[in-house]
């Protein structure tokens, strides 16, 4: 029987030849995954690895070391509170991206708190009105990340989730229905709808019948521009092409994509993009808060269709998320 120092030796070497940044972490993760066993655990006296689990993890780490992204490689990511399954055809979600809904999380706190204060004079002895459910929007939901943790994480929220690849909305499905009973434990839906989410509020669309009643619309679009090809292997030959680049400049998706959240919004509503941290306040006309400030509304030509527009940076200091309040 193989013991786990030295298969962890022989892969953190070949995962490191291979230029895999993280190697021991990598290598640690693939054999907690064959050995079903928390990672903190896998050096425990008496934790040892069968013959079987040695052949998985070795054929693991020759697909790793050909720098297949370690969560296809397990078939899994961790996203919020979640593990979501991932593979060929869908994006693989990021931690950055959890910040979102730390963002959506707080928002709703705050709206909460005001609309409390705005009732109070008025519940002396009168009856309340039972509490409308929120209706939240994630525009290209790829592996259905940012939906499933709104609609695990906001209780009774009805989630609309749109996703225009076929490949990336299969994977989206399979998390749905396998976190389900959660969503419904906390009194929330989510619904999962096939389309383009540069139109997807337009009559015909299949958010049509939402517009003007969404309270937030969140989205993770693809932003890099063309040219910038990324240079790991794992994002450039794995992630799919459609999930990463924008057009000329990053931005062909999300221009019309937020004339959508314009459309989706009520007023107050709110509105969270994730972009390139090159595409924050420094880049001017060219980065996502001036694209907002300008966005006219779609209801009132001439008129601005966003306020509050200010820009969040990621746990790494970079610029990441734009937040604005449909005027
Ligand atoms: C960067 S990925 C983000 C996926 C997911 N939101 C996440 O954070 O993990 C962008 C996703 O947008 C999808 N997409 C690209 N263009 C789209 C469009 N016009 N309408 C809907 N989805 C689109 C891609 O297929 C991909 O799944």
């Amino acid at each position: 029987m193989p013991s786990t120092r030295a298969l962890l030796a022989v892969a953190v070497e070949r995962l490191r030849t291979a230029g895999v940044p993280t190697p021991e972490v990598d290598a640690e993760l693939l054999l907690a995954h064959v050995t079903d066993r928390p990672r903190a655990m896998l050096r425990l006296a008496g934790a040892e690895v069968t013959d079987v689990q040695a052949e998985a993890f070795a054929a693991l780490v020759a697909r790793r070391a050909t720098r297949e992204p370690l969560q296809h490689c397990t078939g899994r990511a961790p996203f919020r509170h979640l593990e979501l399954r991932v593979g060929p055809g869908v994006f693989v979600p990021r931690p950055e991206t959890e910040l979102v809904v730390d963002l959506v999380l707080a928002h709703l706190a705050v709206s909460a708190s005001a609309a409390a204060a705005a009732a109070a004079p008025a519940a002396a002895g009168v009856p309340q009105a039972s509490a409308r459910r929120l209706v939240l929007v994630d525009l290209c939901t790829g592996s259905g990340a940012l939906a499933l943790a709104l609609a695990t994480e906001v209780p009774g929220a009805a989630v609309h989730a749109v996703e225009v690849s076929p490949d990336a909305l299969a994977w989206a499905r399979r998390n749905v229905a396998e976190h389900l009973r959660a969503v419904q434990a906390v009194g929330g839906a989510i619904a999962l709808h096939a389309g383009d989410a540069t139109t997807c509020a337009q009559p015909g669309g299949p958010l049509a019948e939402l517009a003007g009643g969404a309270d937030v619309v969140v989205t993770n679009p693809p932003y890099v521009p063309d040219d910038a090809v990324p240079r790991e292997p794992e994002v450039r030959d794995h992630d799919p092409h459609l999930a990463l680049f924008g057009g000329p400049d990053g931005l062909a998706v999300i221009r019309p994509l937020a004339r959508q959240a314009a459309r989706l919004l009520r007023p107050g509503g709110l509105l969270l993009v994730e972009h390139a941290d090159v595409q924050g306040e420094q880049a001017g006309a060219r980065g996502l808060p001036a694209l907002l400030r300008s966005q006219a509304d779609p209801a009132a030509p001439g008129t601005p269709a966003w306020r509050d527009v200010v820009d969040h940076h990621d746990l790494a200091g970079r610029p990441r998320i734009t937040a604005a309040l449909r005027r």
